[in-house]
């Protein structure tokens, strides 16, 4: 094992997209998922904005399998290096979130 003196990001955001799918009878199982609830357009569109700006180098946005949170109500973000989990509705929540914890207004 090689540990990697790499520059961190102030802010690594894991956004789970996990999609559990239908069972083999086409029924959806009996476990939530966080993939149906998220828009992967606009995520894929936000990550593209963070790497086009000003904060590329600051913030590391990363699609992951389930995170072990599972809830029916949205989808799981783990926020790094804080380990702090969200319940979100929206990419745009994840917007806000990185503009709160950057105090910033826009990027
Ligand atoms: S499917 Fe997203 S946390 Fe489990």
């Amino acid at each position: 094992m090689e540990k990697l003196n790499i520059e961190k990001p102030l802010l690594h955001i894991f956004v789970c997209v996990n999609d559990r799918g239908e069972t083999q009878n086409g029924q959806k199982t009996s476990k939530p998922s966080c993939g149906p609830t998220i828009d992967l357009e606009e995520l894929k569109n936000l990550k593209i904005r963070i790497k086009l700006s000003q904060i590329s180098c600051h913030v590391k946005l990363t699609q992951t399998k389930c995170l072990g949170f599972c809830s029916p109500r949205g989808s799981i973000i783990l926020l790094q290096p804080k380990q702090e989990y969200y319940l979100i509705n929206s990419v745009k929540e994840i917007e806000d979130l990185i503009k709160s914890e950057l105090s910033i207004t826009t990027f």
